[in-house]
């Protein structure tokens, strides 16, 4: 079975048991101070497990199933074998209340026995620990199922989340299955979120976060695609299936893995940067850039075919950009290395990540100091550092009067666009510039000329009643119940900063989760124009306005 009918099958077999498809969020969240990726399928779905009815009100259903771009660097060192990536799809089916444990099971088993006709090496469940009990319930679920399986009991491997700062977590039932090497890969990890946790699940591991039982058991279920693949085409690793082009050796399988992860990147709106998401992505592109000995070019183009048809996927010339960047200074780095270590001049002369002298050291059996690096760097920052103070408070990145006026354009007009096609329409993205704002939206279809008017006079009547815009924080729980526009998929801290925009008597037209800044009355924007509307993704509508 090719792998676009395997992940057909898995969306279409959820949705005959009930669950709305529902498209991929990008892999690079918008607005999210605390993940630099889209690592889990539940992660654009966090909100929901907190408060299920508002599913209900957004997806008309409980349950919804997606597959999920993602990326995981944690994982990094282990590609090259024969199952991490750095980017992979998951095959996610999730259920905010809508069913429990039983059907969890049952549609994972069907789904791999029956519709993939695969056999279960074995599965696991919770054995419980601290004040979380061992999860027999599942146990017995799977035993009844099927009385021949394995079910092995497993520890804080079958323990799920939270992501990020705090949120959903809970026991988890994994799925295991032979590869052709006959070795058990983990396929699908089945969450049950029984619990919110208050901290990160660093925290929670040390004993500084609390577990709270949710009002509503929640539904996560991820598996990995690739890995799935692997097992149903019969072969032994990630790189044998038809996504991949049979790299053998580990060097080849690295090149692969970091070139597709840039492309899918990059495409989601990555580029390669000094920090953040965009520093992630330049050390993928230049720790391929360093194991291969030929251009990337014949790579992204069997990858952006391989694909097509799926993901619209296009690097934008940025990887050979970053490539011809860093293979100007590779070679002199190197000798440089070779002649003694200075991480730092490797660095900022070079364009060595710091990761990649680790490596290179580690593969000579020589050491860094990696203290005195981080000090020569924390200096050698300190002047470029005040120029992107403020950017990680949730709002703009560079304030100056025009932004600051299409920001609250901004939230006119997500508004608007609710009242015009429906409450269901969410953010998905956003950006501001001086000359224009652009928002990314779940939406279907092209809007049309009378929807676009209708959309820009609501606007437009808005401004001109004079409205005011109201700053307030309050604990996350007040928001959501206030019903404040949280951007699909971001994350929240524990108190959190809401603008409404309303009139004198308190009506209020628009309420967003929002760091700001915004104007005090909506009078002073002037006349706001739609330039352009546009699909970016499947299910996923882009509007660039402007302000005259
Ligand atoms: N959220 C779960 C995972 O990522 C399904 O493994």
């Amino acid at each position: 079975m090719k792998s676009d009918e395997i992940r057909e099958r898995f969306l279409k077999f959820f949705e005959a048991r009930g669950h709305k498809i529902l498209p991929s969020s990008s892999l690079v969240p918008q607005g999210d101070i605390s993940v630099l990726f889209t690592t889990a399928g539940m992660q654009q779905f966090k909100p929901y497990y907190l408060a299920p009815d508002n599913a209900i009100k957004d997806f008309g259903t409980k349950n919804v199933t997606t597959v999920q771009k993602c990326v995981r660097t944690g994982d990094i060192d282990e590609v090259g074998d024969a199952t991490h990536l750095s980017f992979f799809e998951m095959l996610g089916n999730f259920s905010f209340g809508g069913y429990g444990r039983r059907e969890a099971i049952t549609y994972a088993y069907d789904f791999i026995t029956k519709e993939m006709n695969l056999k279960i090496s074995y599965v696991t469940y919770y054995k419980g620990e601290g004040v979380v009990p061992a999860d027999i319930e599942s146990k017995n679920i799977w035993a009844e199922i099927d009385p021949s399986l394995d079910i092995r009991e497993d520890g804080a491997d079958v323990f799920w989340g939270p992501t990020g700062l705090n949120g959903p977590c809970g026991p988890t039932s994994e799925i295991y299955c032979k590869n052709a090497d006959g070795a058990d890969v983990e396929i699908w990890n089945i969450v049950f979120n029984e619990y919110f946790c208050d901290g990160s699940r660093e925290k929670l591991d040390k004993g500084e976060a609390t577990l709270k039982k949710l009002d509503v058991l929640g539904i996560d279920t991820g598996m990995g695609m690739e890995r799935l693949v692997t097992i149903v085409q019969g072969k032994k690793t990630v790189y044998d299936t038809d996504l991949f082009d049979n790299e053998k050796t580990r060097e080849e399988r690295i090149i692969a893995d970091h070139v597709r992860s840039a492309i899918f990147m990059i495409t989601d709106g990555a580029r390669p940067a000094n920090t953040g998401a965009g520093y992630v992505l330049r050390r993928l592109i230049r720790r391929a850039v360093r194991f291969s000995n030929q251009p990337l070019d014949k790579i992204i183009n069997d990858i952006q075919n391989k694909y097509k048809g799926i993901y619209n996927l296009d690097d934008k010339g940025e990887i050979a950009k970053e490539e011809k960047k860093f293979q100007e200074t590779l070679e002199k780095g190197l000798k440089e290395f070779e002649k003694g270590i200075d991480p730092f001049i490797l660095a900022t002369t070079y364009g060595f990540p710091i990761e990649l002298t680790l490596e290179l050291a580690n593969e000579k059996g020589k050491t860094i100091d990696l203290e005195d690096f981080n000090k020569k760097m924390a200096e050698h920052q300190k002047l470029s550092q005040t120029a992107s103070a403020g950017m990680f408070k949730g709002g703009l990145a560079n304030h100056n009067e025009n932004t600051i006026k299409l920001h609250t354009a901004h939230h006119l007009l997500l508004a608007a666009l609710q009242e015009v096609l429906g409450k269901s329409v969410k953010q998905r993205g956003s950006n501001i510039t001086e000359e224009r704002l652009r928002i990314d939206f779940m939406f279907e279809r092209k809007m049309t000329d009378e929807e676009k008017k209708k959309v820009e006079d609501i606007v437009n009547s808005k401004i001109e009643a004079g409205l005011d815009v109201i700053h307030r924080e309050m604990p996350l729980a007040e928001a959501e119940k206030l019903g404040a526009e949280m951007e699909f998929g971001a994350k929240y801290p524990e108190i959190v900063s809401v603008y409404t925009i309303e009139d004198k008597n308190g009506n209020q037209f628009s309420k967003e989760f929002c760091g700001g800044p915004h104007v005090e009355n909506t009078k002073i924007l002037g006349q706001f124009k739609i330039q352009k509307e546009e699909a970016v993704a499947q299910g996923v509508r882009r509007i660039k306005a402007i302000l005259v």
